[in-house]
């Protein structure tokens, strides 16, 4: 049986289940659309945080004591203009795949948001076909600037 908790602080966090392992269970299996562990943790960080406009929450699915899947939601503050909420970081672990755990997970991400979310997903990532069964559409390409050498 899965459960899906709702995490809002730090002290939130299931039987079984801390920060270090959150982040680490994220890092693993994000694979090649990963980011570094400290990376990862500065948007846990984020969405801890107080400060009017900024925090989100976490969600974590559990098989008793061990975790399947994880979700890292930002709240963006700007909801008048883009959308409330980002779903940085999404992933199910290896031996829970095609269980409909990410579509779960994607769901109630979906239902505390309070009515928009944004995400980034590679055109030839396999969740693509996720995000757009459950109504997420492609609206803009996104642009990035760096400075050379930055
Ligand atoms: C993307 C990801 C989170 C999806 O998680 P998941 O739990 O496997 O997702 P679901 O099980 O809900 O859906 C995956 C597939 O299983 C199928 N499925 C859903 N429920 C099912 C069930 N009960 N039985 C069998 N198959 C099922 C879905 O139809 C879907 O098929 P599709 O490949 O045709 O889309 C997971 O693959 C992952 O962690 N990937 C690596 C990280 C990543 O890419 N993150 C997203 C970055 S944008």
């Amino acid at each position: 049986v899965i459960e899906i908790h709702h995490i809002e602080g730090p002290e939130a966090f299931p039987r079984g289940v801390d920060r270090a392992s959150f982040v680490d269970f994220l890092h693993t299996n994000l694979g090649n659309w990963g980011d570094p562990p400290d990376e990862i943790d500065l948007a846990v960080n984020y969405a801890f945080s107080r400060d009017p406009g900024r925090g989100g929450f976490l969600l974590a699915a559990c098989e008793g004591e061990q975790l399947a899947g994880a979700v890292v939601m930002n709240h963006t503050g700007m909801q008048r203009y883009v959308p409330e909420y980002l779903l940085v970081y999404i992933a199910v672990g290896d031996g829970f795949r095609n269980r409909g755990i990410g579509r779960q997970l994607v769901g109630a991400a979906i239902e505390r948001c309070g009515g928009s979310v944004a995400l980034h997903c590679e055109p030839d990532n396999p969740a693509m076909r996720l995000y757009q069964r459950l109504g997420f559409q492609v609206k803009y390409a996104e642009l990035r600037w760096r400075r050379p050498g930055g």
